[in-house]
């Protein structure tokens, strides 16, 4: 690093992390950290991710191609769950058993028996969303997953929680922090809990030349 760029790079992280925090106090018109609101219905990510194997964006499947990844629609379960009812036969996946939650699926889709498809009168699911970042701010979904930033770096391991909450602050500091240090794929995949812990964490000057980083200026972020 050259002299100058380590004069202008440090004085505008301080600037802006001492800005973070004075704001962090204004903060209102997002979620916050910790929140994690009952669902119409308690959808077990552990099932569908660990047990069933499935990948993140066969339910969010737009996270990596618009900015806005959504919350996946009644027809995304239903592909499924038009076989997989209410009533579980004993499986690898639990004893038997009858399932409310699925009961609860199957009135929104309108459903009355297994394989009979969704009815005329099949409504969406009124999901609760968790996270939100201010309308003033620019989050572009698809920018980060083509960098190969994980989804558990942001969201913490989703496929773990019995119930979804929001892992990260999503304050101006934690998105500018990132932008600054910059972002490896060896943290990203630790984060999501498929790698293991690196034994020793190499020199931070070291380290420095295979990170990511991104722009920081005010308007990469704000419109
Ligand atoms: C790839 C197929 C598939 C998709 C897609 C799918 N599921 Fe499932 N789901 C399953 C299977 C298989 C089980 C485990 C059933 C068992 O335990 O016997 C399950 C279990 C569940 C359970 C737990 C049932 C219980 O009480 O044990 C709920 C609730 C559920 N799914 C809701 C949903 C919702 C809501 C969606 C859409 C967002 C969805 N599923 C999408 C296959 C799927
Ligand atoms: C079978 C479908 C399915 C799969 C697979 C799935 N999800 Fe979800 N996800 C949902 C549903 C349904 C919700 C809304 C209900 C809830 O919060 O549990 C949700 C909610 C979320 C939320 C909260 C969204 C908000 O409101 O802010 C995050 C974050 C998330 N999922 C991340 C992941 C990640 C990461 C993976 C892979 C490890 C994953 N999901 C795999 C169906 C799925
Ligand atoms: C760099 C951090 C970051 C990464 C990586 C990331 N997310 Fe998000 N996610 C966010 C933020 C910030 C929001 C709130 C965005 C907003 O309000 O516009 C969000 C919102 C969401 C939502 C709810 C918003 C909606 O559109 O309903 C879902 C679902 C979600 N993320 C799933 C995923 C999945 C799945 C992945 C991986 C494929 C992923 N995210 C990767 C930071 C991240
Ligand atoms: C864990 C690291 C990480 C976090 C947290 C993070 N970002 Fe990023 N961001 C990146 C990476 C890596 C890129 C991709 C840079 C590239 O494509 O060269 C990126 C790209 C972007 C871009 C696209 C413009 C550009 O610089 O190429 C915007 C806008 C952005 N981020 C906004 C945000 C906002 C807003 C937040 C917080 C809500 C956030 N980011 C949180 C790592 C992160
Ligand atoms: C990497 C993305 C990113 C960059 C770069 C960034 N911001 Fe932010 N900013 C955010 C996020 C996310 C929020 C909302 C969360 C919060 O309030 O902490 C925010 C909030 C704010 C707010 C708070 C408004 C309020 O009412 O709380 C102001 C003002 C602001 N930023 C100004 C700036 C200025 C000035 C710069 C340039 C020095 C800048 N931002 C650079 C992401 C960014």
């Amino acid at each position: 690093m050259t002299t100058r760029s380590k004069w202008t790079t440090v004085p505008g992280l301080i600037a802006l992390a001492v800005g973070a925090i004075a704001l962090s106090a204004y903060a209102g018109a997002s979620s916050s950290q910790h929140s994690s609101p009952v669902q119409p219905i308690a959808f077990p990510h552990p099932v569908h991710v660990q047990k069933l194997g499935m990948n993140c964006l066969y339910c969010h499947y737009t996270a990596n191609k618009s900015p806005d990844p959504g919350l996946p629609a009644l027809s995304t379960c239903m592909g499924c769950h038009n076989l997989v009812g209410p009533d579980r036969p004993a499986s690898d996946l639990g004893p038997k058993r009858h399932s409310a939650e699925l009961d609860k699926l199957y009135k929104y889709a309108d459903q009355k028996m297994v394989g009979a498809g969704m009815g005329p009168n099949a409504k969406p699911i009124p999901w609760i969303r968790i996270h939100k970042v201010p309308e003033y701010v620019h989050f572009p979904h698809t920018r980060h997953i083509n960098a190969g930033v994980t989804c558990q770096t942001c969201h913490g391991q989703v496929q773990k929680m019995d119930r979804v909450y929001q892992f990260a602050t999503l304050n101006m500091g934690w998105c500018v922090s990132c932008h600054v240090n910059g972002y490896s794929q060896q943290e990203g995949l630790e984060a999501a809990g498929y790698a293991p812990s690196s034994p020793a964490p190499a020199a931070p000057v070291a380290m420095a030349t295979d990170r990511k980083k991104a722009r920081y200026d005010c308007a990469n972020c704000h419109y």
